[in-house]
């Protein structure tokens, strides 16, 4: 099924020079990019984006983490993208991710795993709501 996914590219992988590297693997791979922008959020954006995470431990870390440098924010399109595009990220901690994954290739720590995907399509449509006016998505 055609799917569009959420994907951010975290403020580590900004630092580390990986955007075109991250960028390039998902155009590679044949998806669709619908939307793409670098921006610094506010507090209340990453607090959004991570709601289902507010009641957690680590909530504060995240949202700090999130908000302290720029990222960039796509909308990427392709059969089964939701799914797809988390499996080319690999697991939520990259001690558990395997080589060839952009988690297994360029992070170590559960807290700084450089990207982010949607995890199912209710999440999609909210997160890319969240980052995008629909005039900003390419159709
Ligand atoms: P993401 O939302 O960033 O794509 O990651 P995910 O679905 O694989 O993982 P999720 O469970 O949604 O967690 C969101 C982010 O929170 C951080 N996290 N820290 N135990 C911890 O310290 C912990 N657990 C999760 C990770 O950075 C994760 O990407
Ligand atoms: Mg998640």
């Amino acid at each position: 099924m055609l799917e569009r996914t959420l994907v951010l590219i975290k403020p580590d992988g900004v630092a580390k020079g990986l955007i075109g590297e991250i960028i390039s693997r998902f155009e590679r791979r044949g998806f669709n990019i619908c939307a793409m922008k670098l921006i610094k959020i506010s507090r209340d954006k990453a607090e959004l984006h991570y709601e289902e995470h507010r009641s957690k431990q680590f909530f504060a870390r995240l949202v700090e983490f999130i908000i302290s440098g720029p990222l960039v924010a796509m909308v990427i399109e392709g059969p089964g993208a939701i799914k797809n595009v988390r499996h080319m990220m690999g697991p939520t901690d990259p001690a558990e991710a395997l080589p060839g994954t952009i988690r297994g290739d360029y992070a170590l720590n559960i807290s700084r795993n450089i990207v982010h995907g949607s995890d199912s399509l209710e999440s999609a449509n909210r997160e890319i709501a969240n980052f995008f006016k629909s005039d900003e998505i390419i159709e």
